[in-house]
C-alpha cells in the first residue's frame, strides 16, 4: 500500500554521492533505528512472504540477516546463512556474481537446506539482482526449490526485478518500497 510505502520512505536516509560521486545511496541504518518502521516493515513482509509457505528462509550478509532473520522467525522457520567466503566452518557450496568493482562469491553449508525444501530468499536492497542471483544459485545447488525473492527496497532503474524474473527464473520478487530513480 501506498501509505506504508511513503511511511517507510520517511525513515530511509538518501545520501548523493556515497559510496562514489553519481551513485545515490539509500541508507537503511535509519530505518532501522525507527522502532515503528522496523516493525511495520517487517510485519508486512511477513504477510507478503507467508502465502508462499516457505520451509526455511536464505539471506545474504550482512544487511540480509536483519530482513531475513526476523522474517524467518516471524514465520516459525529457519534460517540459512549465505557469506562472503572464509566465514562459515564446515563444507560450503559458493557461487560467483558480479559487483561494482568485479567478480565476488558467496557461500552457503552444504547442510544447510534439504533437496526439495521451499525457499525464500531475503535481503535488505535489490539493485542489479546480482547478490541475490548468486544466493538463487546456492539454493539451486543444494537441491532447494526457490519460491520467490522478497526485499524492503527495490531500485527499480537497475533493473533486477527483470534479472531475477527472466535470467534467473525466480517465480515472484516482493517489495515494499520502490524507487525509480532520483529519490
Ligand atoms: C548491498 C545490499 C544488497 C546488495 C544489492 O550489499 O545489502 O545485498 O548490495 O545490490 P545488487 O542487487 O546489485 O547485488 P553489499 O554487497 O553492499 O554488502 P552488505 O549487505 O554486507 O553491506
Ligand atoms: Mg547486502
Amino acid at each position: 500500500p501506498k501509505a506504508l510505502e511513503e511511511r517507510l520512505k520517511k525513515s530511509i536516509r538518501t545520501i548523493p554521492d556515497y559510496p562514489q560521486p553519481g551513485i545515490l545511496f539509500y541508507d537503511i541504518t535509519t530505518l532501522f533505528q525507527d522502532p515503528e518502521a522496523y516493525k511495520l516493515a517487517i510485519d508486512h513482509l511477513v504477510e507478503r512472504v507467508r502465502p508462499f509457505r516457505p520451509d526455511v528462509i536464505v539471506g545474504p550478509e550482512a544487511r540480509g540477516f536483519v530482513v531475513g532473520g526476523p522474517l524467518a522467525y516471524a514465520l516459525g522457520v529457519g534460517f540459512a546463512f549465505v557469506r562472503k567466503p572464509g566465514k562459515l566452518p564446515r563444507e560450503v557450496v559458493t557461487a560467483e556474481y558480479e559487483k561494482e568493482y568485479g567478480p565476488d562469491s558467496l557461500a552457503i553449508h552444504r547442510d544447510a537446506l534439504l533437496p526439495g525444501q521451499r525457499v525464500v530468499v531475503a535481503d535488505d536492497l535489490l539493485a542489479t539482482g546480482g547478490t541475490m542471483g548468486a544466493t538463487v544459485d546456492l539454493v539451486r545447488k543444494l537441491g532447494g526449490e526457490v519460491v520467490a525473492a522478497a526485499f524492503l527496497i527495490e531500485l527499480a532503474h537497475l533493473g533486477g526485478r527483470k534479472f531475477l524474473l527472466e535470467e534467473k527464473k525466480v517465480p515472484e520478487v516482493v517489495t515494499l518500497v520502490r524507487y525509480s530513480g532520483e529519490g
